[in-house]
């Protein structure tokens, strides 16, 4: 099956509004022009995203939050709900590995945001990846496996199959080194592998992402990965022409 390449801007706390629109702006005009090959969304700042989805309305720039609450509604202040962002975005990501350590996230936190993403109809990047003592512990597959046992434990296929899972092994994120190919597709392929376990021929059209310091340096070889279908960026889609190589990478590949 043909998986159409992703490729999402995490721009995480940075952007003043200004950059921030200038940004999506030209962002969004990458994404006219690769349009339908490639797929390209950004994560904006929460206090942004309603400016951000106004301009750019009518192209195809995906417009995605960064985190959401598991709760509907109530008492929880400074987080927002899926209600809040459903007008707004087309998916959310959940379980970024600084939520899971910066502010302590469990597992049984990520899955109740999956479920209140899907109960909005927004779609879900759920990120996934194991830290560097687990990886040489020679524990990285079972902690990845894991988070995705926890995650989408009570996710339907028809479900899963509306989502995107993005590999982002946490030594990677922001560190200017990122994974190997050989590790990468190593490990999307045992991500494909649970998906297949569980939700069978629908994991085949499943997009996998990879992020931790992707970069016009090795964005191509990222490619190469048969089970990798784009990347989730941080650093790199903060400058429009950077992000602009990455796309292009994409172009092609499949
Ligand atoms: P990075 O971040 O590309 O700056 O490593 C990736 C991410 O956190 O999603």
């Amino acid at each position: 099956m043909t998986r159409q390449p992703l490729l999402i801007g995490n721009w995480k706390m940075h952007t003043s509004l200004d950059d921030a629109l200038a940004l999506a702006q030209g962002t969004a005009a990458i994404a006219d022009e690769v349009r339908p090959s490639v797929d390209v969304g950004v994560c904006p700042p929460f206090p942004w995203i309603v400016s951000i989805a106004q301009k750019v309305r009518g192209t195809s720039l995906l417009i995605g939050a960064q985190d959401l609450s598991a709760d509907s509604d109530g008492s929880f202040t400074g987080d927002v709900s899926a209600s809040m962002l459903a007008p707004w975005c087309q998916f959310v990501l959940v379980g970024h590995s600084e939520r899971r350590t910066v502010h302590q996230e469990s597992d049984e936190v990520v899955t109740r945001k999956v479920r209140a993403a899907r109960e909005h109809g927004l779609g879900v990047v759920l990120c996934v990846g194991e830290t560097a003592a687990a990886r040489a512990a020679g524990r990285a597959e079972s902690t990845v496996s894991g988070q995705l046992e926890s995650a989408l434990i009570d996710v339907s296929s028809d479900d899963a199959a509306t989502m995107t899972i993005a590999y982002e092994p946490v030594w990677a994120i922001g560190s200017g080194t990122a994974a190997t190919v050989e590790e990468i597709q190593a490990m999307s392929g045992t991500i494909r592998r649970w998906l297949t376990s569980r939700h069978g021929l629908v994991a085949d059209g499943i997009r996998i992402l990879y992020g931790g310091s992707v970069s016009q340096h090795n964005v191509r070889e990222l490619f190469d990965a048969a089970d990798v279908d784009g990347a989730l960026v941080g650093g790199a889609s903060l400058d429009r022409g950077t992000f602009r190589a990455l796309v292009e990478a994409a172009i092609g590949s499949r």
